[in-house]
């Protein structure tokens, strides 16, 4: 079987971060006011660390562009919990970008449908996103794309599963106060970045990399709208790539 995905294979969460920061630092060499999309979450930390590190040696990002994948309705973005909060301290700062050009979708305001749709123009007038970096929910979200998302979706409010806020609840003090909406870029504003790069690590995140590489493309799996994309790269560690089998078309990236 011929799959279109690029998949690398790290033989840990470490090599996952070099093999990734070793995709961005091409792109950011190549187009130093590279527009990138930001998850945030857990899988794309080591990343960013990795990133930051090589910016301590000498990696010039001041030019790169930035625009967040997604933020919880209800928080501000000086609330620790906020993704604009997350990106701030995890991006914004330690890659030394330019504050005003890190964009997050507004979680509160007036109006969050025209803020959805200022996202989407400001996303357009910035040239469209070159690289967008996303991980993967246990579901098989994208972005805060739940199953059944459409593929057409765009920058939109959107409902939480009750099996993602369980799984956020980690970064709440009681369950409930887990968000039950979200602002998140759609597939199709996913689907229009020109290369996508999934990180996924660990073995809850097996089935979910499966399903997205191997299983049917179906709206039950967001992610699996992958293996339509131009440009798609897919870096997980041994226990994510679990359910891959040998013969799929993958290389191992070199130990970390
Ligand atoms: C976060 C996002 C989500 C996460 C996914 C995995 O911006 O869009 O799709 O990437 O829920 O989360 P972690 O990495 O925490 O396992």
């Amino acid at each position: 079987m011929r799959i279109d995905v690029e998949i690398i294979i790290a033989a840990n969460a470490d090599g996952v971060a070099i093999a990734a920061a070793d995709v961005v630092t091409d792109m950011i060499r190549d187009t130093p006011n590279a527009v990138l999309g930001l998850a945030t979450g857990s899988s794309p930390l080591g990343l960013y660390a990795e990133l930051a590190a090589r910016v301590a040696d000498g990696l010039d990002m001041t030019a790169v562009r930035g625009f967040a994948l997604d933020e919880y309705v209800g928080l501000t973005p000086d609330d620790p919990r906020s993704y604009a909060h997350v990106i701030d301290t995890n991006v914004t700062g330690p890659l030394r970008l330019d504050p005003g050009n890190v964009h997050v979708p507004a979680g509160v305001g007036d109006d969050l449908v025209a803020a959805c749709r200022q996202y989407e123009d400001d996303i357009t007038r910035a040239g469209g996103i070159d690289l967008q970096i996303l991980g993967i929910g246990r579901n098989g979200h994208l972005g805060f794309n739940e199953p059944a998302s459409s593929f057409d979706s765009r920058t939109r409010i959107a409902l939480l599963a009750e099996s993602t806020r369980r799984d956020n609840a980690r970064f709440f003090e009681r369950p409930e106060d887990v968000p039950v909406q979200c602002v998140t870029q759609g597939l199709g504003t996913i689907m229009e970045a020109r290369t996508t790069v999934l990180i996924a690590t660990g073995t809850s995140k097996a089935e979910a990399i499966t399903r997205a590489v191997r299983g049917p493309v179906s709206t039950q799996c967001p992610a699996s709208i992958l293996q339509r994309h131009q440009h798609a790269v897919i870096i997980v560690d041994e226990a994510a790539a679990a359910g891959l089998r040998s013969t799929d078309d993958y290389r191992h990236a070199d130990s970390a």
